[in-house]
């Protein structure tokens, strides 16, 4: 292996892959940034090449990772919005399972073993408990969340046949901006909390509807378990490094166990801008879930992950800062 083993990161030019590509470089690896730029920003790549192309184009694949010879993949690359999902599901079967088809065979083909890829909480669905472990069902309550669970499936699948090594990574509300300010959340859409209700206090946006108070939960908004994009960042990292000992097929949550609420999250933010965040309350979303919080145990066990930028201050106060460049 060379000093700075090569690894390609498709949707590197996206929110999550960008960091972990800044991540990977900080460690003494080369990111190689595959990225069709559907979604991504040509200017979120600083850490390596960016080579412009579709997961779906095999000739494309097969042509940059000849050039590169990447050692492993991230595989980032994926289609996010969950209405969207619902109003379009062949757009998120095409891209997020035909898609990582096409990239399977393409390791396959090239013979690379390793694979970090970006699954989600939404596999779980509705859990009936919480916290969620990763042996929990998987009933994914939309095309989203089905596409990503089938893409871990496939993998399972390529694990079993072709002795792919695999570690699915099922992220729970990714946040916050990179703590050195050099790339942060840039969604367009944007469909997270945090990030609209920035743009709500700076005027950049409409104000902030809040989907339902009225939940059995203690102030009666939903709540979920947000982690800093760096901490996701670090943990592929160490799950790609992982690998090198492992077998298989396998699955993480990534979160920190602890849950916050929409109007906890809100007061974060009112707390860092100094300002009222302008918003009004809706009716409850189709699909949400009163509370998602992960067990992260397996993570911090076995990739001796341990998230250290992932309390609300310290996310709220990089994704202002972000915000405010
Ligand atoms: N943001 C979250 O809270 C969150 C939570 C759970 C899972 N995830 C997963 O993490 C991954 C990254 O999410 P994100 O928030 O960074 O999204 P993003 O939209 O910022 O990044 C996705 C990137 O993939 C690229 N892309 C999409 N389809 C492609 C294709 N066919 N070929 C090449 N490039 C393509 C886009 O241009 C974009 O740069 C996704 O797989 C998503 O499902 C995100």
């Amino acid at each position: 292996m060379s000093l700075a083993p090569t690894i390609l990161v498709t949707g590197g030019a996206g929110y999550v892959g960008a960091h972990a590509c800044k991540a990977l470089a900080v460690r003494g690896y080369s990111p190689v940034v595959f990225d069709n730029l559907v979604h991504g920003h040509e200017g979120a790549v600083k850490w390596g090449p960016l080579e412009i192309g579709d997961i779906a184009d095999r000739a494309r694949l097969d042509a940059v990772i000849a050039a590169h010879r990447p050692a492993a993949v991230m595989h980032f690359a994926a289609f996010t919005y969950v209405g969207e999902s619902v109003a379009d599901p062949g757009k998120y079967y095409r891209n997020n399972v035909a898609g990582t088809l096409s990239l399977l065979e393409a390791m396959r083909d090239h013979h690379i073993e390793r694979l970090v890829f970006s699954s989600t909480a939404a596999t779980y669905g509705t859990p009936d408990s919480v916290p969620i472990t990763e042996d929990a069902a998987k009933a994914p309550i939309n095309p989203y969340g089905q596409s990503k669970w089938t893409a871990e499936c496939m993998i399972a699948d390529f694990a079993a046949a072709h002795g792919l090594r695999a570690a699915a990574l099922r992220y729970f509300n990714a946040a916050g901006a990179d703590p050195g300010g050099e790339i942060g959340e840039l969604h367009e859409p944007e469909a997270h909390l945090i990030p609209l209700a920035m743009q709500a206090v700076t005027g950049d946006g409409p104000p902030l509807t809040l989907f339902g108070d009225d939940y059995p939960t203690p102030d009666g908004t939903c709540i979920r378990d947000y982690i800093h994009v760096a901490d996701l960042a670090d943990a592929h990292v160490r799950a790609l490094d992982w690998l090198d000992g492992a077998s298989g097929a396998n699955a993480f949550n990534l979160g920190t166990g602890h849950g916050a609420s929409v109007r906890q999250v809100l007061d974060a933010v009112e707390r860092v801008a100094g300002k009222p965040v302008p918003h009004s309350i809706g009716p409850r979303r189709a699909g949400d879930p009163a509370e998602l919080v992960s067990d992260p145990a397996k993570a911090n066990r076995e990739l001796s992950w341990v998230p250290s930028m992932s309390d609300l201050e310290t996310i709220v106060a990089t994704a202002w800062a972000w915000h405010r460049r």
